[in-house]
Formats: structure tokens, sequence, C-alpha cells
């Protein structure tokens, strides 16, 4: 089948996650477009699948991106199968903040898509935001190969037409 994984990142953590997950996606069988939100434009209705994701940004996510998800308007993307993923830096802590991928995935799912996982959710270790030490972090690579398995699981689910279920 054929998709797209677009992505936002600002430090290049984002966009390394989505390159592995396009990886995984290739590797089993999926032709992608891996594509920067800033270079995406308008949503292709011939594409069988789409893939989103960002780095975190409180509230959630960042407005670019939100808007770009808004844009797969329900006449021209109901039923196609969608994943969303991110980075963040309270993923692994004790009250995480909401992700990019919880915010991209409900505005897909509200728009008619169809959900192939959960979001993935992918952890910066030892960020710490200005004001408490101010530490970009870093993303590990266990965090790579989660997101290269992400993209395999993905595109074993398309081949097969097995959409998640809850
Ligand atoms: C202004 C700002 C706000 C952030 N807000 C959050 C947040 O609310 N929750 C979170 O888990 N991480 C937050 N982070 C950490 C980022 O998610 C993390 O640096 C980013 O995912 C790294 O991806 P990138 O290298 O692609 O930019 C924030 C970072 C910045 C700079």
């Amino acid at each position: 089948m054929k998709g797209m994984v677009v992505y936002k990142s600002w430090w290049g953590s984002c966009k390394r996650i989505a390159e592995a997950i396009a990886e995984g996606l290739m590797e089993t069988g999926h032709e992608v477009r891996l594509v920067a939100v800033e270079e995406a434009g308008k949503p292709d209705p011939s594409l069988d699948f789409v893939v989103i994701g960002a780095a975190t940004r409180w509230p959630g996510a960042w407005p670019k991106i939100k808007r770009y998800a808004k844009r797969f308007t329900k006449k021209s993307f109901a039923g196609k199968p969608f994943a969303t993923f991110s980075t963040g830096g309270s993923v692994n802590t004790d009250e995480p903040l909401t992700q990019a991928s919880e915010v991209l995935y409900e505005l897909l799912e509200a728009r008619g898509l169809v959900a192939l996982a959960p979001p993935f959710k992918a952890a910066i270790e030892g960020y710490k935001p200005p004001g408490k030490g101010e530490d970009r972090g870093t993303l590990p690579d266990s965090e790579l190969t989660r997101a290269r398995e992400f993209g395999r699981e993905l595109g074993r689910k398309l081949s097969i037409g097995k959409p998640y279920s809850t």
C-alpha cells in the first residue's frame, strides 16, 4: 500500500523516530513518502494510509501539526487507516503530560479515519525545561528500535487489513 509519514520535529529526535517508522513500513512491503509537515502540502486523498507525529510541546502538540491533521477531511479520508507517534520529555516520568501523538490521534479519529494502533510515545531521557535545569535530553537507541518495530507492526496490519480495536 502507499502512504505518508509526516512529522513535526524541532531538535531532530522526532524526525529520527519518523525515519525508523518509515523503515519498518518499507521493510514490510509498503511504499512510503517521509516528509516534514512544512513540506507536506495538501493531504493527498489517493494515499492508502497516513502516519503523523510530532515532538510534544505543552499543552500537547505544535499548532502546525494540529492544523495539518485537521486537513484530513471526513469526506476524503474517512475509513482510511492511520497511526500517530510523538517524542516527549515527560513520557517516563511520574506525571506524564499529554503527548502530541494522543492529540493527533483524537483529531484523526474524529475525522473518521481508522486507527491501526494506539499512539506511539517515544521517551526523551533527561529532558529538563527552562527553570528546572534546562537540558534537551537524548533519544535512546532503544526508542529507535521500538519505533522500527512499530512501523513493522503497522505494515503487517496494513497487509492483512486489520485495524486496531480497543
Ligand atoms: C517549549 C517546549 C515545551 C515542551 N513541552 C513538553 C510537554 O508538555 N510534555 C513533554 O513530554 N515534553 C515536552 N517538551 C519536550 C519535547 O517534547 C522534546 O524536547 C521533543 O519531543 C524532542 O523532539 P525534537 O528533537 O524532534 O524536537 C517540550 C519542549 C519544549 C522546547
